[in-house]
């Protein structure tokens, strides 16, 4: 169907549906186990209701802001979703492209099907990056690559810490067949790769399952750039993850991929705004709280910052945006936001993301079963 019919970002999803190879489809859309938390993650968002304010004035609205201190148009990154080119031949150089137009920011995936020269030679002037890690068992392996990543401007340091083992995610494993070579690329040197497992299982193998907070210390003396802990679910890890001196964390539960019943990110949102206010931690210029998953509009997107959250990152849309229609359809999906977000701020009466303040929703129901 022609990009023009495509009118939210859910449409994305029923068009890469239609056009993706079977084995990409199984690897991006699949989740773990029963697949019962990636559901959560949108039912979530349904159980936070809004306290719309009127006669504000919101002839004009403005939802531009900082991430990390860098400028982007939209309180929406575009998070890490490796193996690109399963999907599209350009594969995550269709995202740098449209995020370079817009003054959206891109966190490179440690298995993007790119190289991350490629990606980062692709980019405008100042266009600005984030760097997704996954913790290589040899350390050297991954001080060069956060040093080079550092090197060539990126922006903020994503480790990824829900992801000892790859969740089990069925719909992959039933792929058996690593046949072409979109990840060939990356991790050069990886042995050890189970074939039989599905495409997520075949490229994770050299994640090192021992990674714990006594790592903190020496990633903060390889790099000056901002640490940030992507895959934090409890208020008691927020509270450790604040206290080792990190810059933020990612509310996140990898898309529903890794451990399946886990909670949503804008669930967890409440307990951990809580804790780290309870213990003065908060608030904290210098310490950035994001939350992804399930994220398919505008308004999820402020509930979260109206809750807390300085960001939000999205997955899958932009991943099946340009699987569908490459570059243009990541372009779309930045439009429809920005729609979107015009919209609902006007009808919330929130004239800027500062002004998204708890009272503005309703989340009783949202840690109800
Ligand atoms: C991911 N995600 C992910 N996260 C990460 O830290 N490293 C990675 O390599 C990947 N790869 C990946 C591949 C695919 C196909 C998907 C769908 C997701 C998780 C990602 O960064 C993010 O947490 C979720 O995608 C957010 O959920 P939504 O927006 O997809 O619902």
């Amino acid at each position: 169907p022609p990009l023009d019919n495509v009118i939210n970002l859910h449409d994305f999803e029923i068009v890469a549906k239609g056009v993706l190879p079977e084995k990409a489809w199984a690897y991006y859309s699949s989740a773990s186990d029963d697949e019962i938390t990636i559901r959560e993650n949108r039912l979530a968002y349904q159980r936070v209701w809004f306290r719309p304010r009127i006669l504000r004035d919101v002839s004009s609205v403005d939802w531009s802001t900082t991430i990390l201190g860098q400028k982007s148009s939209l309180p929406v990154y575009i998070s890490a979703t490796a193996l690109g080119k399963l999907g599209h031949p350009d594969g995550e150089l269709c995202l740098t492209r449209a995020a370079a137009n817009h003054g959206v920011i891109q966190m490179i995936a440690t298995l993007a099907s790119c190289s991350f020269d490629d990606i980062v030679n692709a980019a405008a002037p100042g266009q600005n990056f984030f760097l997704q890690l996954y913790v290589n068992r040899d350390r050297e392996i991954t001080r060069k690559y956060v040093q080079h990543a550092e090197a060539r401007g990126v922006k903020g340091l994503f480790i990824t810490v829900d992801a000892p083992q790859l969740g089990r995610r069925e719909k992959d494993m039933r792929m058996k067949h690593v046949g072409d070579d979109a990840g060939a690329e990356v991790q050069k040197g990886q042995s050890d790769v189970k074939k039989d497992q599905g495409v997520a299982r075949a490229i994770s193998s050299f994640i090192d399952p021992s990674l714990s907070w006594k790592d903190i210390p020496w990633f903060r003396s390889i790099t000056k750039m901002p640490i940030i802990l992507k895959g934090i679910a409890t208020a008691e890890d927020a509270i450790l993850a604040y206290e080792a001196g990190v810059q933020g964390i990612v509310l996140s539960n990898h898309g529903g991929r890794q451990l399946d019943t886990a909670r949503s990110g804008i669930e967890v949102l409440l307990e951990v705004t809580a804790a780290l206010r309870l213990r003065g931690y908060l608030p904290d210029p210098k310490f950035e709280i994001y939350v992804d998953g399930g994220v398919r509009r505008a308004s999820d997107v402020l509930k979260a910052i109206a809750l807390g959250a300085k960001a939000v990152g999205v997955g899958r849309p932009f991943l099946y945006a340009f699987c569908s229609y490459g570059q243009a359809g990541v372009e779309k999906a930045i439009q429809i936001f920005r729609e979107e977000f015009e919209m609902n701020m006007r009808l919330l009466g929130a004239r800027t993301l500062d002004e998204l303040v708890p009272e503005m929703v309703d989340a009783t129901a949202l840690t109800q079963h």
